[in-house]
C-alpha cells in the first residue's frame, strides 16, 4: 500500500492506494474514531458491484451503515440529488458526529461531499473513489459541488475529506471509455507540473491502458502527490491551485453546451488541454514539439481533441465559458503551458482565437 500525505494543518489526511483496500474499509474508519451512523452514498453501478464488502467491512468494525443508491452520471450531480440524499440522512438519524462515506466516482464523490459539506453545517467524510478519474484527482482537495442548467459546479463548498481510500482492484471493472477518460487528467499533471512523469506515461502508455496494477500504483500515486503538493500550497484556489484547471474552462463549457450528455468529462477536458496547448503555442512560446506530443498522447490513449461547433453552438459556448468560474471582471483567465512540464496561469486569450484553435483542421476532428 502506498500512502500520500496531504499537508493541511489539522485537516490534514492521508491517501491510501492499493489493491483490495476495500476490505479494510471499516477498520480505516475505526481508526479515525468516527461516530457509529454513517451512511454509504453510491450509484447503482457501483453500488451493485461494491456496496455490500463496504457495507460489511463497516459493519465489521462496529459501524451501523445505510444505503443511498442513486442514478449514474453527470445529470445525477444537481441540486435535486442533494435533497434526495439530505432526506434520507434525516430518515436514518445521522448526527453531528455521524460520517458519510463517498463510494464512487467523481460524480459522487462531489456530490456526497457537498451533503457532507451542508448537512447539519458539516459532517465528516471519507472518499471511496472506484474511477480512475476520482482516484488521480476529484477524490482529492475537497472541492465539492453539484451543477446548475447554467453550468458545471456553481454550486459547492471546500469540503476536505477525512481519508481517501483508493482500491485499484475497482478499477478493473470501469467501463473501458470511463478508463481512458481517466487517462486525461492522468496527462495533465505531466503537462502542469512534472515532464518526467508526462515522458513515463509515454513510455508506459501500454501497460497503463492493460490497467496493469503496478503501472498504475506507481502513478496514481505521483498524480496524488502532485495534487497533495498543490492543494497543501493553496487549498482554497486563490492562487497555484489554478493550475489544475487547464484545459478545464473550454472542457466545461463544452460539457455544458451538451448538457452533459455527449462528452464525459475527461473527453470534455482532452479537448480543453489540446486546444489549450495550441492556445499556447501563440499565447505562451510553448514548443511546436511540445504540442505535438501532448496532441499525440491524447491521440493514442483514443481521446476526442477536437471539435466542430456550428455557429449556434459557438454563441452557447462562449456563454458558458464566461459563466466558469474562472472568470473575474468580465475576462476568462486561461492556465496555458510554457513546455511539458510548467504552465502559466491567468493568460487573457481573444474568444476568436479560440474559436480557431477548437478546430483546426478538419481532418482530424472528432
Ligand atoms: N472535485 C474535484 O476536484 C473534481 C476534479 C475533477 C473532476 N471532478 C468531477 O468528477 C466528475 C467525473 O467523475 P467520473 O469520471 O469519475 O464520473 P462518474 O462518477 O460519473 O463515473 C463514471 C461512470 O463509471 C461508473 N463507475 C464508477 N466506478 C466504477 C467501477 N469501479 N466499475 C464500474 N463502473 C464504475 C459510474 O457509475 C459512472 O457510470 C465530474 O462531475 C467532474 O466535474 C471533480
Amino acid at each position: 500500500m502506498r500512502v500520500v500525505k496531504v499537508p493541511l494543518g489539522n485537516r490534514s489526511y492521508a491517501i491510501k492506494i492499493g489493491k483490495g483496500l476495500l476490505s479494510r474499509l471499516g477498520y480505516e474508519c475505526e481508526r479515525l474514531k468516527l461516530g457509529d451512523r454513517c451512511a454509504i452514498i453510491t450509484d447503482t453501478n457501483v453500488g451493485r458491484r461494491y456496496a455490500r464488502p463496504a457495507f460489511d467491512s463497516l459493519a465489521k468494525a462496529g459501524f451501523s451503515p445505510s444505503l443511498v443508491i442513486l442514478s449514474p452520471g453527470e445529470r445525477t450531480k444537481n441540486p435535486k440529488s442533494l435533497q434526495v440524499c439530505y432526506d434520507r440522512l434525516a430518515d436514518h438519524r445521522l448526527e453531528r458526529k455521524s460520517f458519510i462515506v463517498a463510494l464512487g466516482g467523481g460524480v459522487v464523490g462531489d456530490l456526497a461531499g457537498l451533503v457532507a459539506a451542508t448537512y447539519l453545517r458539516g459532517i465528516t467524510f471519507v472518499q471511496v473513489p472506484t474511477t480512475l478519474l476520482a482516484q488521480v484527482d476529484s477524490s482529492v482537495g475537497g472541492k465539492v459541488g453539484v451543477n446548475l442548467k447554467a453550468g458545471k459546479n456553481l454550486v459547492g463548498a471546500f469540503h476536505q475529506p477525512r481519508l481517501v481510500l483508493c482500491d485499484l482492484n475497482t478499477l478493473r471493472s470501469l467501463p473501458e471509455r470511463e478508463y481512458r477518460a481517466g487517462l486525461a487528467e492522468v496527462i495533465k499533471y505531466g503537462i502542469i507540473y512534472d515532464a518526467v512523469l508526462f515522458t513515463r506515461i509515454e513510455r508506459d502508455i501500454v501497460n497503463l491502458l492493460r490497467r496493469d496494477a503496478k503501472t498504475l500504483s506507481g502513478i496514481v500515486a505521483r498524480c496524488c502527490e502532485i495534487k497533495a503538493e498543490v492543494v497543501g500550497k493553496d487549498e482554497t484556489e486563490s492562487g497555484v491551485r489554478a493550475i489544475l484547471n487547464f484545459g478545464h474552462t473550454i472542457g466545461h463549457a463544452l460539457e455544458a453546451i451538451s448538457h452533459y450528455g455527449k462528452y464525459l468529462h475527461g473527453e470534455a477536458i482532452s479537448i480543453g488541454q489540446v486546444t489549450a496547448a495550441r492556445l499556447s503555442m501563440r499565447g505562451a512560446d510553448l514548443p511546436a514539439r511540445d504540442f505535438q506530443r501532448i496532441s499525440d498522447l491524447f491521440e493514442r490513449v483514443g481521446l476526442p481533441t477536437s471539435v466542430r461547433l456550428n455557429a449556434r453552438q459557438r454563441q452557447r459556448f462562449f456563454a458558458a465559458m464566461r459563466l466558469d468560474k474562472k472568470v473575474s471582471d468580465g475576462e476568462i483567465n486561461f492556465v496555458l503551458a510554457k513546455k511539458i512540464g510548467r504552465v502559466v496561469r491567468g493568460q487573457k486569450v481573444a474568444d476568436s482565437l479560440i474559436a480557431q484553435t477548437l478546430d483546426p483542421q478538419p481532418e482530424t476532428r472528432h
